[in-house]
């Protein structure tokens, strides 16, 4: 399914130079021929039939589904007990087998053969959870014994923040909208934070910020955009180096809200809950928005599967990828993020898409592509616009780019520069946790590359 040759050649002067292809081969992105994962739990030192709810799928649903599959959560059904999961065996099995493609549970979309492994929050399932799954499905779904079952998590509201009762909670007006009737975007006005003193955020989500002008009816200065929050989002992180400032006597701008009609009349409102860095936090990084991708220029023919667009980026700066967050809409099947650097082009990650997951991957901090200025940032979005994508409204009609019924193709992840000094640092600590010159890291290029040294400097020739 997947090429991975790697070839590297030693120079003299011990200069090492890495050259070849690390990527993906060209990849049927169809959802039609979306192929399930499914595995042998023999290959994995099990005998078949062992599996049981009690010891072997308990375990998987309280760290990967229960967030969500609980009394008051996003789910649509409770999977708490092995009671209330036996009746959704057959479908769970073949959810889970989808993996990395539209309607994966749990929704998590990384490519598991192919680039960097490593996110934060990760709770996807690894090949033999799957292959347990299966074995159990295949088996009847046997309880096991009941007494092997860990104790019930215990979840406290329905409604809860993922990532802990944050320090701030900011509330948007409320916003009615008819049962019937178009979509409508637009702004719904102004969140003030009330903050007396700079404060830099560690997560959140939002649209963007500013300080309130003097009728406090505005926000003016230095505008801050902050990342999209869509439908099956994650939270924000920003990590400790590179947190985003919130100022003093600053308010949060909800200027461009997408709501449609569901059939019913609806009022709703927005909760952003914030946490902050210490008071006294600098940030080390500064950050940068998406780097790559289209937003306008998108072609996106009728009833055509595997449809490609690309986009390159040439990175002027040192770079940190931090989270990488494709950002397609309905004909959205899969992303490719590649790294072309001189003559190596290495698949940095491949995920598949669905348009009612919008997810962001913020990679582990030992994980992050560390790529050189100079660096080709290449952007593939494969797209499906037949019938067989259950995301796409209507795929007979030719779309452009443009808002949420039209297309997009950006990688909305964002990164930070880096000095040639962070750069170094940086790479320095990599190459510590590296055993070995054979240990290669997709995401950093220069990692077992020769440090410069400046002329002058004493040993250093
Ligand atoms: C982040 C929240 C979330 C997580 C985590 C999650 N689910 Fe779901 N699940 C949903 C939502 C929402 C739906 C309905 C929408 C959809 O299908 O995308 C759903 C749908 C499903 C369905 C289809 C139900 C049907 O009516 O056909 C199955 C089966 C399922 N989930 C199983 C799981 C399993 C098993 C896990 C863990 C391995 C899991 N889910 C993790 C939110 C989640």
């Amino acid at each position: 399914m997947m090429s991975r040759h790697l070839l590297v050649a030693m120079l003299g002067l011990g200069m090492v130079l890495v050259s070849g292809i690390v990527r993906a081969q060209s990849h049927d992105a169809s959802v039609a021929n979306h192929q399930l994962h499914y595995y042998d739990i023999e290959d994995f030192g099990m005998e078949a039939g062992a599996a049981t709810c009690a010891d072997h799928i308990a375990p998987i649903l309280q760290r990967s589904c229960q967030q969500c599959h609980r009394p008051g959560g996003g789910g649509p059904m409770v999977l708490m007990s092995c009671d209330q999961v036996r009746p959704w065996a057959p479908v769970i099995m073949y959810r889970t087998a989808v993996r990395d493609r539209m309607g994966a549970m749990p929704p998590w979309f990384v490519e598991k053969d192919i680039g960097i492994n490593g996110f934060k929050n990760d709770y996807s399932l690894s090949d033999v959870e799957l292959a347990l799954i299966q074995d159990w499905v295949n088996n009847g779904a046997p309880r096991g014994n009941p007494d092997n079952e860990p104790p019930a998590l215990v979840f406290s509201g329905s409604n809860g923040w993922t990532l802990g009762e944050p320090d701030l909670i900011l509330r948007s007006r409320d916003v009615t909208r008819p049962a019937i009737g178009p979509d409508w975007w637009g702004d719904i006005g102004l969140a003030s934070t009330g903050l007396t003193e700079d404060r830099y955020i560690f997560h959140h989500m939002t649209y963007r910020s500013g300080v309130l002008n003097e009728e406090g009816a505005g926000i003016s200065g230095d505008i801050t955009s902050w990342p999209i929050h869509e439908v099956g989002r994650n939270a924000d992180t920003f990590p400790e180096k590179a947190g985003q400032l919130l100022p003093a006597n600053s308010a949060l701008h909800l200027y461009a809200a997408h709501l449609h009609s569901n059939g019913r009349d609806t009022t709703g409102h927005l909760e952003f809950g914030i946490s902050f860095f210490p008071v006294g936090y600098a940030p080390e990084y500064s950050r940068r928005g998406p780097r790559t991708g289209n937003g306008v220029d998108i072609d996106i023919l009728p009833n055509r599967a595997n449809q490609e667009v690309h986009n390159y980026v040439v990175l002027q700066e040192h770079t940190k990828i931090i989270a990488f967050e494709s950002h397609l809409h309905a004909p959205g099947a899969r992303m490719r993020l590649e790294a072309i650097w001189g003559h190596n082009q290495f698949t940095l990650n491949c995920v598949g898409y669905d348009h009612n997951w919008v997810k962001q991957y913020i990679y582990e901090d030992d994980k992050a592509p560390l790529l050189p200025k100079g660096t080709i940032l290449h952007t593939i979005g494969f797209l499906d616009a037949t019938a067989a994508n259950p995301n796409l409204a209507d795929g007979r009609n030719w779309a452009g780019g443009g808002r949420s019924v039209s297309n997009m193709f950006i990688d909305l992840g964002y990164s930070v520069s880096l000095t040639e000094e962070q750069f170094q640092a940086e790479m320095a600590i990599r190459r510590a946790n590296m055993k070995d010159r054979n240990e290669y890291d997709i995401g950093c290029p220069l990692c077992w590359a020769p440090e410069p040294v400046e002329p002058g400097i004493a040993g250093s020739d």
